[in-house]
């Protein structure tokens, strides 16, 4: 099978050219493949595309590459997901979010690839205070989430839409690389305690969408770490990880943050599915599980 991916270059891309590769990526597990079956090396043949070679706003650059891969699955990473500088470039964030799905979408459609695209909490408001699922209804509170809704949007029906959330890889920019730190330094931190999510390992998205690839299920799916968290609940369950103390994370509210982050996020984003069992996957792991594993490889990678 034939798979191309754009955003191969993100956080969630790296983990993912290694799960599609059979390589079980830095703070990766096997039990993460939603019940699918361990990948074999050569089973895919693996065209990750990053932004330096295809521009996915470009709609005649994005039907050159996919007509010449002509790959049989195209999962779909490549996003603007700078959520408060969104604020402030509705159309840059519009570009690549809206157009550049639409562009990959009519492009699959020509080449008759199914297509995976990863969609986020953040097409919630979130104010409902328990766990969404894929039938409750959208309200984006700001310009990256109401730009990803309208990249679901331009998705044919038979594709697969992954909605996860919070997001952390061993080779991204986040906030566990921080907590792993200062775990190990015994700094003090503060972490707002308001806005409740689901913290997803990238290795364990990774190995879901891999579950996706082979199923090919249509419609959409929450795809994220079970159960729900807090950034206080996660920092502090990260730094006592890492070895530290949960006394060195104090919960804030969102309200006395200073300054106040141009994007509003929502309350209560918490992402359940009742579709993945219905097509006969299973959830990815416990947050705590993923989260977990994520520490220790940021600290093993950290040192060596
Ligand atoms: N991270 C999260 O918490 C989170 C939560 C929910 C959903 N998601 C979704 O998950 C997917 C993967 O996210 P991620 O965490 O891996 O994000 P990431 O690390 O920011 O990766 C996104 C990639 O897209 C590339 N890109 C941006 N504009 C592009 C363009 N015009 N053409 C081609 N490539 C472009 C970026 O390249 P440059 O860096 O060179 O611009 C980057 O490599 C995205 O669709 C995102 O919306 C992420």
């Amino acid at each position: 099978m034939r798979v191309l991916f754009t955003g191969a270059g993100g956080q969630v891309g790296q983990d993912f050219r290694d799960v599609l590769s059979g390589i079980i990526p830095s703070g990766g597990s096997a039990t993460a493949l939603m019940g699918s079956k361990e990948v074999t090396p050569g089973e895919f043949e693996v065209f990750g595309i990053d932004h330096a070679s295809l521009d996915v706003s470009d709609a005649s650059a994005v039907q050159g590459t996919i007509e010449h891969i002509h790959p049989d699955v195209i999962v779909h990473l490549a996003a603007y997901t700078a959520v408060d500088k969104a604020e402030e470039d509705k159309e840059g964030a519009y570009v690549v979010n809206a157009i550049g799905t639409r562009n990959v979408a009519q492009s699959a459609e020509r080449v008759g690839a199914h297509m995976v695209y990863v969609s986020t909490d953040y097409v919630f408001a979130g104010d409902k205070g328990r766990a969404l699922v894929e039938s409750d209804e959208t309200n984006p509170l700001g310009v990256y989430g109401a730009t990803k809704l309208a990249g679901e949007q331009e998705c044919p029906p038979s594709a697969s839409i992954a909605r996860t959330a919070w997001v952390a890889g061993v080779r991204g920019k986040n906030l566990f690389h921080l907590a792993a730190a200062v775990g190990q330094d015994g700094r003090e931190l503060r972490f707002v305690d308001d806005q409740i999510g689901s913290p997803t390992a990238a290795a364990d998205l990774a190995a879901g969408l891999v579950a996706l690839v082979r199923e090919r299920p249509a419609g959409l799916f929450h795809v994220a770490g079970s159960g729900q968290a807090s950034w206080f609940d996660a920092i502090s369950f990260a730094v006592e990880a890492a070895g530290g103390s949960r006394s060195q994370v104090s919960p804030i509210a969102t309200a006395e943050l200073d300054p106040q982050p141009a994007a509003v996020r929502p309350a209560c984003s918490s992402l359940a599915s009742e579709r993945l069992a219905s097509v006969g996957l299973s959830p990815l792991p416990e947050w705590q599980d993923g989260i977990g594993r994520l520490v220790a490889a940021i600290i093993q990678e950290s040192s060596t």
